[in-house]
């Protein structure tokens, strides 16, 4: 009998999204060891080469990365294992970076012809004085994942300072407020899977306009338009070829339904989407009959390593 394939699932990290990231790997790491293969679970708790390479020796053969945000979604972890030589799944060390970095991801897409919201890079202490555009408009980390959050600058109020939000160099993403409706759409290698519509249970912000990532209800498929289908499943397949993604990407929209097929702008790819069993791609999987089982294992076959 041939030995089972030794898949490390790295989960946890140091970012924001440590939480989450620990149970998408636990699930995963589950779905694995269901599925006959060898797993073994690292915590990856700290920035630490010489605990990864502790850890990942003797060399597994495939790793799953089940990290999220920072170090594990940005390029950062897909460098340290592209020098070791152990292929990973989901994207490489450029896919990540750009995408981690929401103005970037945005300039290359309107590159290639999709409708993004306006919006500029401005130092957050200038945001904090003065409007840096006409109200209503959102203030976003420039490189973050989610869960920090987002803040929403209505008509009427005054220029808020959002200190959290601001990255290292000290600056944020303001952008246009888009109305309408949130659509995600997962890309499994070269197939859009499916659109759902992400609504909030208190609206998307709360009281005071802090954008909160709670309890949202999912509308598998949305109840849009074919061609707004067709839209976002297009751009959502464009941007994960456009930066070369791998494995499974997720690509955020908002819909401004007065304006029709123009009213789709697109707002980020997540190269390391949640991976619960319940979260958005494994739910738009399962219901193109892509069991999550399945999908962890096409994600282990599709794994490389490009050096
Ligand atoms: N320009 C915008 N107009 C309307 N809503 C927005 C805008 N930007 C972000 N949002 C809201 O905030 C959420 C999070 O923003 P997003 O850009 O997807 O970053 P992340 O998911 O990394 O926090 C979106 O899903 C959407 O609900
Ligand atoms: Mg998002």
């Amino acid at each position: 009998m041939v030995d089972p394939l030794h898949v490390a699932v790295l989960m946890g990290g140091w970012s924001s999204e440590r939480r989450v990231s620990l149970v998408s790997g636990a699930a995963c790491a589950q779905a694995l060891r269901a599925g006959g293969f060898r797993v073994t679970e690292i915590d990856m708790d700290r920035p630490d080469l010489a605990a990864l390479l502790a850890a990942l020796t003797p060399a597994p053969d495939v790793v799953f990365n089940a990290l999220h945000g920072r170090g594990g979604e940005d390029g950062v972890i897909q460098g340290a294992l592209e020098l070791m030589g152990v292929p990973y799944t989901h994207s490489g060390v450029v896919a990540s970076a750009i995408a981690m970095d929401k103005p970037l991801t945005k300039a290359v897409m309107s590159s290639v012809g999709m409708r993004v919201p306006d919006g500029k890079v401005v130092p957050a202490a200038e945001a904090a004085v003065r409007h840096p555009m006409e109200p209503p408009y959102v203030v976003k980390p420039a490189d973050e994942g989610s869960s920090v959050g987002v803040h929403l600058v209505l008509e009427g109020s005054n220029a808020v300072g959002v200190p959290e939000l601001a990255g290292k160099d000290g600056r944020v993403l303001v952008e246009r407020y888009i109305p309408g409706k949130e659509l995600t759409v997962g890309v499994m290698g070269d197939r859009a899977l499916a659109v759902t519509e992400v609504r909030y249970d208190h609206g998307f912000f709360d009281y005071d306009a802090k954008y909160v990532a709670g309890h949202a209800t999912h509308v598998l498929p949305a109840d849009v338009p074919a061609e707004i289908l067709e839209r976002v499943m297009d751009w959502a397949l464009l941007a994960h070829t456009t930066l070369g993604c791998a494995g499974i990407s997720r690509s955020d929209f908002r819909w401004d339904d007065r304006d029709g097929v123009d009213g789709v702008h697109f707002l980020e790819v997540n190269t390391q989407p949640g991976f619960t069993p319940i979260s958005l791609v494994p739910e738009q999987a399962a219901h193109l009959g892509i069991g999550f089982g399945e999908l962890c294992r096409w994600l282990v076959e599709e794994a490389q390593c490009r050096h």
